[in-house]
């Protein structure tokens, strides 16, 4: 028969294991501190750290990517950088023809074009510059120094623009929020519509993406694929860099450090949490919606010029003080119905938030003002991401074609 005082002993022998296995885990987490080598990307570029024609591709490397891919590999030469799709850092059914990846290397090529005026050097973009190669989806070239314009008023923000998943304050915003955010030049053949959340339009969007979110969730083949980028283990997200974390999924720091103590949710249960929160935090927290439209959003120009629009739409929304994060289940489905040839549902349903139909909608999103700031999603570092040098021919040829000059 056990005494008390046994009873007692086990059962402080018992919690003292529990507290060391918690400790433990709080320790392989990463949960006890320290510095996150997967973040380091971030502090490189606000710390100008790169030199030359590097800095661009620090800041290619902080662009929003959808799932954070970073569908991209880099080229330097003295003259300029190439930027290549890597297609094989895929989201599978979620985006079936790309068209997001592109989307992705759209903004990585709008902040390095933004992150030429740090440089001092003139820059002009190419896009998609090679028709032998689909892949090489933009030059950018750098003149001589002390060539280009003054930097770029958004250059200090490409390393404070973070997607934010939380509770937002909702209400309308000022009018002058919403001019700073379209404080840009027209992208060929690009429109961006923004509509106030409480708005008729606003509370359509919000229905339509809802459903769109449900019938992703219920999608074995999407869940899963989605599910392939998401980093549960600390291990995972020093190694790779990539994807989506706890901390960025937009619960509070102290739910996501209790999270991360516990094993991965299945694809299931994250699908449950990602309807969930759209439902019960993202849309009814905005204080506008937006979509960027395009007539042909499966065109590859088209793709990488939505996403540049993306890009500067959120970088606005920073400089203006506001929080942004992409909404795309509506374009998602009506890709995911395209390639499983089902009848267009989402696509018809979509018209009636349209003022004209035949600009078709490539992204959408939320916009708004929060308490918190959002956490730093995960990077590969610029070391990570860089291909062989630029072609010497390439370099050649251009400096002889420029007879010598930019
Ligand atoms: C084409 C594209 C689609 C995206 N779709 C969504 C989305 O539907 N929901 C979401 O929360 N974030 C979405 N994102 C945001 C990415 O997940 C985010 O950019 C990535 O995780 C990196 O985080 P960061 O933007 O904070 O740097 C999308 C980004 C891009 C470029």
């Amino acid at each position: 028969m056990i005494n008390r005082r046994q009873l007692f002993a086990g059962a402080g022998a018992l919690g003292a294991a529990g507290v060391l296995g918690i400790g433990a885990r709080a320790w392989q987490q990463g949960l006890l501190g320290g510095d996150n080598p997967a973040l380091a990307a971030w502090g490189d570029w606000t710390s100008q750290r790169q030199v030359g024609a590097l800095r661009l591709i620090g800041a290619g490397v902080l662009a929003a990517s959808p799932h954070n891919t970073q569908p991209w590999a880099f080229a330097v030469g003295r003259l300029g950088v190439d930027l290549f799709e890597v297609p094989g850092r895929s989201l599978g059914t979620m985006d079936p023809f790309g068209r997001e990846r592109l989307a992705g290397l759209g903004g990585a090529i709008h902040n390095m074009a933004l992150g030429s005026t740090a440089l001092g050097r003139a820059a002009r973009v190419r896009l998609l510059p090679d028709p032998q190669n689909p892949l090489h989806v933009a030059r950018v070239l750098l003149g001589p120094d002390n060539s280009g314009p003054a930097p770029h008023r958004l250059v200090p923000i490409i390393g404070r623009r973070h997607t934010h998943r939380g509770a937002w304050r909702g209400g309308a915003l000022p009018t002058a929020k919403v001019e700073a955010l379209m404080d840009f030049p027209a992208f060929p053949d690009v429109r961006v519509l923004l509509f106030e959340a409480a708005s008729p339009r606003g509370e359509r969007f919000a229905k339509l993406t809802s459903d769109a979110t449900a019938a992703i969730a219920g999608d074995t083949a999407m869940m899963a694929d989605s599910h392939r980028w998401f980093r549960h283990e600390r291990s995972d997200a020093v190694t790779r860099m990539d994807g989506l974390t706890l901390a960025t999924s937009g619960i509070s720091p102290w739910l996501a450090t209790g999270a991360a103590l516990l094993p991965a949710q299945s694809a299931q249960s994250e699908g449950r949490f990602w309807l969930a929160a759209t439902r019960d935090t993202h849309l009814p927290t905005a204080s506008i919606f937006g979509m960027i439209l395009t007539p042909n959003p499966h065109d590859r120009r088209a793709a990488l010029l939505v996403g540049s629009a993306w890009q500067r739409l959120h970088l606005n929304a920073v400089a203006a003080g506001l929080v942004a994060q992409p909404l795309n289940q509506l374009p998602e489905m009506i890709d995911r119905q395209t390639q499983l040839r089902q009848p267009p549902a989402f696509a018809r349903a979509v018209d009636a938030l349209l003022d004209d139909p035949a600009w078709r909608p490539s992204f959408a999103f939320r916009i708004g003002v929060a308490d918190e700031p959002a956490a730093p999603a995960l990077r590969r570092p610029v070391s990570d991401v860089l291909g062989p040098p630029a072609r010497l021919a390439w370099e050649i040829d251009q400096w002889r074609n420029a007879g010598g000059a930019f």
